[in-house]
């Protein structure tokens, strides 16, 4: 689908809601295995929670996270891409494609890369 097509403001289940720079290039990614929008220049935070309310799920307790500090600070914005790859959410540009896993407790597990 041509990432001009989905959907990369703010919809009824985001945490985010987009008000600033929407003229920025569009992109998709896949989001548990689902293609959405987002726009070139957002971060993974922000490419994730402009489509729902979490970037991962607790370790320890698994309830819902959404990044605490957003500026790489806190370590609560971890999240898979689907090759295992672990990223941190705030200080990672989304990419053209990028396939990332929020909806298992599992995803966060592991060492860095
Ligand atoms: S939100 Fe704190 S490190 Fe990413």
């Amino acid at each position: 689908m041509a990432s001009s097509a989905l959907a990369h403001m703010s919809g009824p289940n985001s945490q985010l809601l987009r008000v600033t720079e929407t003229g920025r290039a569009p992109l998709s990614f896949f989001l548990d295995g689902v293609e959405v929008g987002a726009l070139t220049g957002d971060t993974v935070l922000t490419a994730i929670l402009t489509q729902q309310r979490h970037v991962h799920h607790s370790e320890f307790s698994g309830e819902p996270r959404a990044g605490f500090c957003l500026i790489g600070a806190c370590q609560d914005c971890w999240v898979r891409c689907e090759d295992g790859a672990r990223i941190r959410a705030c200080s990672t540009l989304v990419e053209q494609g990028m396939r990332v896993v929020t909806n298992a407790v599992s995803s966060i597990k592991g060492g860095a890369r």
